[in-house]
C-alpha cells in the first residue's frame, strides 16, 4: 500500500442522499485507504470527519448543517471536517462561514484531485502573508490561526469522470457502476445540474472492464449509475467499431459471464428508447425494472417543470414496458405542490397514478432550490395543501399496490438472498422486478447471502412479499 504524507491518519465518513453518492463515498473511501488512511466506525475515533452531503430538498441540506455543529466541540480534539457532494458544490465557502470549524470543501466534479487536497491538508502551517493565495489553500481567519481551508469547487464544466481503481465496494455480491455523471437536462425544480455540472459519460470499454473486473472477484449484480443514464454517449471513437448505445451497453454488461442481474437509474423519459425493452426482452439478465419518474401527470405542470415531454408521451414508453415479453415493473417519483399545481392538475396525477399501475412511487412535496428557474415563478402552493396532496397521493398509491402485489401470490419467483432478519426468523430477498420477498426456509436449509433462490409468495403487503423457499 502506498504510504504518503497523510499516513496513519483515520477517517469517519458519513453519506446522505441518492445512489449516485453513495457509490462515490465507496470512490472516497477507495481513495483515501489508498493514500493511507484507515476508515474508522465513529467520529471519536477519526482524525478527518468527512460528509458527501445531500441538497435535493431543503431537508437533506439542512440535516448536514444540524450534524456539523452537534460535532464542532470536536475541533479543540484537532480533528478537521470536510464537507463533500451536493451541499459542498452549491453553497462552496460559504460554508466555512456558516460552519468555520470545516476545513475541506469539494464538490463531487473535483474527487479527481482528492489526493493534492489530502496533502495540504495535511501540510505543517507556512506563514504566508495576507489575502496571498497558493493554489487551492486559503488562509483561515486569524481567530483559527491553525485552520487550514482547502476547496475543490471549479471543475463543474470538466470532461473528465471521477474514474479509480480504489473503489471500495461495501457489498461483496451487488455494485454500482457509474456510466454517465452530471445533468444536461436543467428541470425548473432541480439543483442537480448545479451541483454536478455538465454530463460525461465513461467508455463502454472502461464500463465493461469494471463489469468483468467485478464479475471476477464474485459479484453477480450490477446496477448502472447516472443522473440520467438514458442520455449515456459513448465517448468511444465513431469508427473503432466499438462504440455503443446505452441500450447496447446494457446488453453487454447483462451478458459479461457470471453477472446474472443488471438494473440501471436513473431513466428520464424523454431519452427512454424502445430499444432499452427490447435490450430486456433480448437479455435475461436485464432486470424486468425500470425506474422512470414522471413527477406529475399534468401537461401543464410538467411544462412549467421544463421535464421535455408530454403526459402522452410518457404514457407511450410505458406502453412500450407493457407490452414486453417479461412483465416489467415500474416505478416512478413524483412531487407535488409546485408552484402553480391546480387541484385539476393534481387529479390528473392521480388519474396517471391509475392508469400506469406502478409497483412503487416516491412522493416529495415540491422544496424552492437555490439557482433553480422555478425560484422564480409565483404562485406557490401552501404548504399545508402540499401536505394533503402528499397524503391523498400516497394512499392512492397503496391502494394500486395492495392490489398489485396480490396477484403474485401462490407464483415461484426468484430472488437474491440479501441477509436474515433474526426477529422475525425471515430471510430477506429481491426479487428482479426489485421487490422485497421475504421468506423462511426449512430448518435443514440455511440460503447463503448472495445466492439466488427459489421462493413460492404465500402473503403480500402493501411494500413486499411473503414466501417459502422452494426446495
Ligand atoms: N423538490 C421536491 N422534489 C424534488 N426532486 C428533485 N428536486 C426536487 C425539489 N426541488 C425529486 C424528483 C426527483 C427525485 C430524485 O427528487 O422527484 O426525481
Ligand atoms: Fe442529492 Fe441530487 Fe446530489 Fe444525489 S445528485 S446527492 S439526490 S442533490
Amino acid at each position: 500500500m502506498k504510504m504518503s504524507a497523510s499516513a496513519h491518519k483515520t477517517f469517519y465518513l458519513e453519506t446522505f442522499g441518492c445512489q449516485m453518492n453513495v457509490h462515490d463515498s465507496e470512490k472516497v473511501i477507495g481513495t483515501l485507504i489508498h493514500e493511507g488512511y484507515e476508515q474508522v466506525e465513529t467520529v471519536e475515533q477519526a482524525d478527518l470527519i468527512l460528509y458527501n452531503t445531500c441538497s435535493i430538498r431543503d431537508k437533506a441540506e439542512q440535516k448536514v448543517f444540524h450534524r456539523l455543529a452537534d460535532y464542532k466541540k470536536l475541533l479543540a480534539q484537532g480533528k478537521k471536517f470536510g464537507v463533500l457532494g451536493c451541499v459542498a458544490q452549491q453553497e462552496g465557502e460559504k460554508i466555512f462561514e456558516r460552519a468555520p470549524h470545516v476545513s475541506l470543501v469539494c464538490g463531487s466534479a473535483s474527487y479527481r484531485n482528492l489526493p493534492q487536497m489530502l496533502t495540504q491538508l495535511n501540510a505543517p502551517e507556512i506563514p504566508r502573508p495576507a489575502g496571498e493565495n497558493a493554489g487551492l489553500r486559503d488562509d483561515a481567519p486569524s481567530k483559527h490561526a491553525t485552520l487550514v481551508r482547502i476547496t475543490g469547487l471549479d471543475d463543474r464544466e470538466t470532461d473528465e469522470c471521477f474514474e479509480t481503481e480504489f473503489t471500495a465496494r461495501s457489498n461483496p455480491h451487488r455494485g454500482y457502476i457509474t456510466i454517465i455523471e452530471g445533468c444536461d437536462k436543467f428541470c425548473a425544480y432541480c439543483v442537480v445540474p448545479f451541483t454536478r455540472g455538465k454530463e460525461r459519460s465513461r467508455t463502454s470499454e472502461s464500463v465493461l472492464a469494471e463489469a468483468r473486473q467485478m464479475a471476477d472477484l464474485g459479484y453477480t449484480e450490477i446496477q448502472l449509475l447516472g443522473q440520467n443514464v438514458n442520455s449515456y454517449k459513448d465517448p468511444t471513437g465513431a469508427f473503432s467499431g466499438k462504440k455503443k448505445t446505452f441500450a447496447e451497453l446494457l446488453a453487454a454488461v447483462g451478458e459479461v459471464h457470471g453477472i446474472r442481474r443488471v438494473r440501471f437509474t436513473t431513466s428520464h423519459p424523454r431519452d427512454f428508447g424502445r430499444d432499452i425493452v427490447e435490450a430486456i426482452d433480448a437479455v435475461p439478465a436485464l432486470c424486468d425494472h425500470v425506474h422512470l419518474p414522471v413527477q406529475s401527470g399534468s401537461d401543464r405542470v410538467l411544462d412549467a417543470m421544463q421535464r421535455l415531454y408530454t403526459r402522452e408521451q410518457y404514457l407511450e414508453r410505458i406502453g412500450w414496458m407493457k407490452s414486453a415479453k417479461r412483465e416489467i415493473s415500474i416505478t416512478s417519483d413524483v412531487i407535488v405542490g409546485f408552484p402553480g399545481e391546480t387541484e385539476q392538475d393534481f387529479a390528473e396525477t392521480l388519474g396517471l397514478l391509475d392508469e400506469v399501475g406502478y409497483d412503487g412511487v416516491f412522493t416529495f412535496k415540491y422544496s424552492p432550490r437555490p439557482n433553480t428557474p422555478s425560484l422564480a415563478l409565483d404562485d406557490a402552493v401552501p404548504d399545508q395543501e402540499k401536505s394533503r396532496r402528499l397524503e391523498v397521493l400516497m394512499a392512492r398509491q397503496k391502494e394500486i399496490q395492495i392490489a398489485r402485489y396480490k396477484k403474485y401470490i401462490g407464483t415461484n419467483i426468484e430472488v437474491m438472498v440479501e441477509g436474515r432478519n433474526e426477529a422475525r426468523a425471515q430471510w430477506i430477498g429481491r426479487t428482479s422486478q426489485n421487490k422485497t420477498l421475504n421468506f423462511t426456509a426449512p430448518e435443514t436449509t440455511t440460503p447463503t447471502i448472495g445466492s439466488y433462490v427459489q421462493v413460492k409468495a404465500t402473503a403480500s403487503f402493501p411494500n413486499s412479499l411473503l414466501g417459502e423457499m422452494v426446495v
